[in-house]
Formats: C-alpha cells, structure tokens, sequence
C-alpha cells in the first residue's frame, strides 16, 4: 500500500453533478449553468488570444492575471489590490480554508449549502461546525461571538435559493471573529449583493464565479473582492500560473461586456419567476428564488419519484439524499422552451 494520508485515502471526495456524455439530447438542469452562450467578445477574445497559429500558447500567461483584475475593480468599484482571479471559485474557497484555518481548527457554515465545503474541510483537517436557520431569520444556537476561523455563508443559499437579508449579513460580519467568506456564486440573479460589507468590515470576503451568469463554467474562472491583506495572502497559496490565457482573455472580455451580461441575467430572472409561479399551479411547494435555479417540492413530496421520471424523459435535475432536501428537487433555469418542456413533463408526471 503506498504511504498515503490515511484520511485522505479514506474520504468520500467530491462528487460533482452529472455530465451526461450526449449533452445535447438532455434538458441539462441539474448544475446551475447558463442557458445561453457567453458574450460575443468572448468569442473574439479567445480566437484573438489564440492567434492564427497558436503561437502565444508557447508563452506562459500573465501569472497574476493583471487584466482579469482590473476589469474586476473597475466593474465593482474597488482599487485592484481588493480584488483577485481564479481558476473557478472552488479554488477561492479551498484557498480560503488554507490561509485562515490551521489542521484542528474549526470552520463552519449553514446546513444546507453549497457541500464541497465539508470536503475542503476535510481536506485541511478542519473541524466542521454547521449552524440550521430558524424562521426568524436566526442560525440556531449561534454565539454572540463567534470563534471559529472561517464561516461561509453561502448568498443566496444553494440549494434552496433564499437570500439573506442585508441586515443578516451585516450582524454576522460584526460576530465573526474569523473570516466571512460571502460565497455569491448566483448573486447575479439577486437584487442585493454584500460588496459594500467588504469595505466596512476587514474580515468579510465575497467571492464570485463566471460560472453562472457570465455562461464560462466550461473555462473555470472566479473572483474575490476582500481586504488588501487577504487578497496578498491568497496570492502567495496559488498555483503561480493558475489562470491559462484563454481563461484571462475570456473573463477580461465577459467582464467588459455588461450589456449582454445584462440582458442574459434579466431573461433568466424573468424565466425563474414564471417558472416558480407555474410550478405552485400544479401544486408544487417553492423556495423563493434569488439564483438560477428552483427549490421545489411536489404534492406528494416523493422528490426521488420526480427525478426519476424526469431522468426517464431526458429532463435531468438535482435530487439530493441529505434528509432535510430529498423530499425535494433542484432544478436549473434553462431556457423559456426548456422550461415550458419541463413543466409539461412534471404535469404528466403528476
Ligand atoms: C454555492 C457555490 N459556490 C461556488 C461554486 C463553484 O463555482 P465555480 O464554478 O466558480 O468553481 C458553486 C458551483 O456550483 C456553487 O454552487
């Protein structure tokens, strides 16, 4: 037996969604990606970059990916030393627990939210603490101050959709000793985004992804907006050349053009709401959604039997098997026709 880490040879890891290998013939609605492609620009800065022979390739790319940043700043407002780029915001949140949580110390975050927190804590050899939230808007059993090394709050909530009111967000900041890692992955699709908290409190981080709104996941791009000092620190744990040419070109022009970004988030939001008021026609029990995707229960709370027979009709969605989420499903906004197949199908299926 090779001499490896004995946790690390016994975790889990983490299990992504599932990628069917003939993505075109599915209604794929079970990762939260974009409906529509990315910017044109996007398109022409990558056959730019590329050139007409690959020959920029040979050359490594900017390691601190100048550009990327400073299209961050000037879209959000900051000085480009708040502000960082990524090889997808999964990589910002390992990171994260790098820099602020030794071996043995604790992290801790909502339950549920996004589950690949639970692996980088492993990972690091964290200790987990999770915190449920109450009707009052209340995380159950939360100190008044709080001492662990890092909390994530995970804004608007994955899976379930809901986003935490501003004044939530700003009593946590000021009880976190840590760092609170806003994690606004699907912020996009939201009214209301934490960036003014990062000026006021040293400790909060928000972190992005082009994932989502931007339509990139295929190309692995984040970003973070947090104090000087964390940004520095983040820089010095990084793979040197963590972000490739292409991925600097794309997000430097998917940043640059916010009249597409625009349009494309307004027509996903407007899906989201007509879904969301079509799915409580048939019956269904829905979370109000700030991202682009549903939480939503049918009749029977039977969210296995839908997702199987979803599956049958090449629909796919996300069911999940924690006991607070499996009467229930998650689905992805897709296009308007998607979307109008897939209430047609949850229809039949009854
Ligand atoms: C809440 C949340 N955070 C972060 C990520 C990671 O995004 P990225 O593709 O930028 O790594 C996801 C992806 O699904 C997510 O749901």
């Amino acid at each position: 037996m090779l001499p490896l880490r004995p946790d690390i040879r016994n975790m889990t890891g983490y299990v992504p969604g599932f990628q069917p290998k003939d993505g075109q013939k599915w209604i794929k609605l079970n990762t939260n990606e974009n409906p529509y492609p990315p910017s044109p620009k996007v398109v022409e800065a990558l056959l730019a970059e590329i050139g007409a022979d690959g020959g920029n390739l040979r050359q490594y790319p900017d390691a601190a990916s100048q550009a990327g940043r400073e299209a961050g700043a000037r879209l959000y407002g900051f000085d480009p030393s708040w502000v960082i780029l990524a090889n997808g915001s999964d990589e910002l949140l390992n990171n994260l627990i790098r820099a602020f949580a030794d071996a043995g110390e604790e992290v801790a975050y909502v339950h549920p939210s996004y589950s690949y927190y639970s692996t980088l804590a492993e990972i690091q050899g964290a200790r987990v603490k999770t915190f449920t939230l109450t009707q009052d808007w209340e995380l159950d059993g939360f100190p008044e101050r709080y001492s662990g090394k890092l909390f994530f709050l995970t804004n608007p909530n994955a899976p379930l959709g809901y986003a935490f009111p501003g004044a939530f967000i700003e009593d946590l900041a000021g009880r976190v000793e840590g760092a609170l890692v806003v994690d606004e992955a699907y912020v996009d699709f939201a009214d209301e985004n934490s960036l003014e908290l990062v000026r006021k409190f040293e400790n909060v981080i928000v972190t992005r992804t082009l994932s989502k709104s931007y339509s990139l996941a295929g190309m692995r791009l984040g970003l973070a907006i947090a104090h000087p000092e964390v940004i520095s620190a983040l820089d010095k744990i990084r793979d040197h050349y963590n972000l490739d040419r292409l991925a600097q070109a794309a997000a430097t022009a998917a940043l640059g053009d916010q009249a597409y970004f625009r349009n494309c988030v307004a027509r996903i939001r407007a899906t989201r709401d007509w879904f969301s008021t079509e799915l409580q026609v048939i019956g269904y029990g829905v979370v109000p959604s700030q991202g682009n995707y549903v939480f939503a229960t049918p009749p029977d709370r039977d969210g296995k039997r839908v997702y199987e027979a979803l599956y049958a009709r090449r629909i796919l969605v996300r069911h999940f098997s924690d006991p607070v989420l499996v009467h229930g499903l998650r689905i992805s906004i897709g296009t308007r026709e998607e979307m109008e197949k897939t209430l047609a199908a949850l229809r039949e299926i009854g």
